[in-house]
């Protein structure tokens, strides 16, 4: 049955061209995941706090690298945009920045993240939130961008917030975690804001 609109983000939008470095501020870069990030990808995930609101945990390395390797092809498939944040001098990882959920369709996708534990407290996560989001309503195409936290992550909500995404309210009993069902808070940016 043909549909009576035209898609927002044609099919090959994003694929056709590599996925971008986007600059944050500073000597700090969001660049695409490499197989030799694998290591501290695990090491951050020894990190309660991460392991908590993402609910997984990296066993080894090649579990790591075989993650990476989903967000590499993620790309290409046009399912999701997983970036690192690196400080480009050290080359440390600082946190991860991504999209995922991605409707072309609907220009829609939604916005996740983490920050290793010495990385948090100064502000880097709303930056960096706040570059790819501008890539993405921008240059990206994209119409609309989600970000979702449970109620009972307050840095979350303190991220969505300084990065200007509007709080559109609750859903509740969404996300089931390790400590059970959590209602979630949802907050977008669309291009016009
Ligand atoms: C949530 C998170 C990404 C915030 O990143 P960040 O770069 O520390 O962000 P900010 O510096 O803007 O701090 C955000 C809030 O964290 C809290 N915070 C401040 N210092 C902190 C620290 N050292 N450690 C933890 N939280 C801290 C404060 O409430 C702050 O809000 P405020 O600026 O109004 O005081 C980071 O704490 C994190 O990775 N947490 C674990 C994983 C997680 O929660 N992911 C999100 C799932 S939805």
């Amino acid at each position: 049955m043909p549909s009576l609109v035209a898609p927002a983000m044609s099919a090959g939008h994003l694929a056709e061209s590599d996925q971008p470095t986007l600059p944050v501020g500073g000597d700090v870069l969001l660049r695409p995941w490499l197989l030799t990030d694998a290591a501290a990808l695990m090491q951050a995930f020894q990190d309660p706090a991460i392991q908590r609101w993402h609910v997984r945990r990296a066993d080894s390395v090649d579990e790591a690298r075989e993650w990476i390797e989903g967000w590499q092809s993620s790309w290409q498939d046009e399912t999701g945009g997983h970036w690192k944040l690196v400080d480009a001098e050290s080359e440390t990882l600082l946190g991860r920045v991504a999209l995922k959920s991605l409707i072309l369709a609907d220009g829609k996708a939604e916005l996740a993240y983490w920050m290793v534990p010495s990385a948090r407290g100064g502000g880097l996560c709303p930056r960096a939130v706040m570059a790819l989001t501008h890539w993405a309503l921008g240059k990206g195409g994209f119409h609309r961008i989600e970000l979702e936290h449970s109620t009972a992550n307050r840095a979350s909500c303190r991220v969505a917030v300084k990065a200007g995404f509007e709080e559109e309210g609750v859903r509740r009993g969404a996300w089931l975690h390790a400590d059970g069902w959590h209602d979630v808070h949802l907050h977008a940016r669309i291009r016009q804001d």
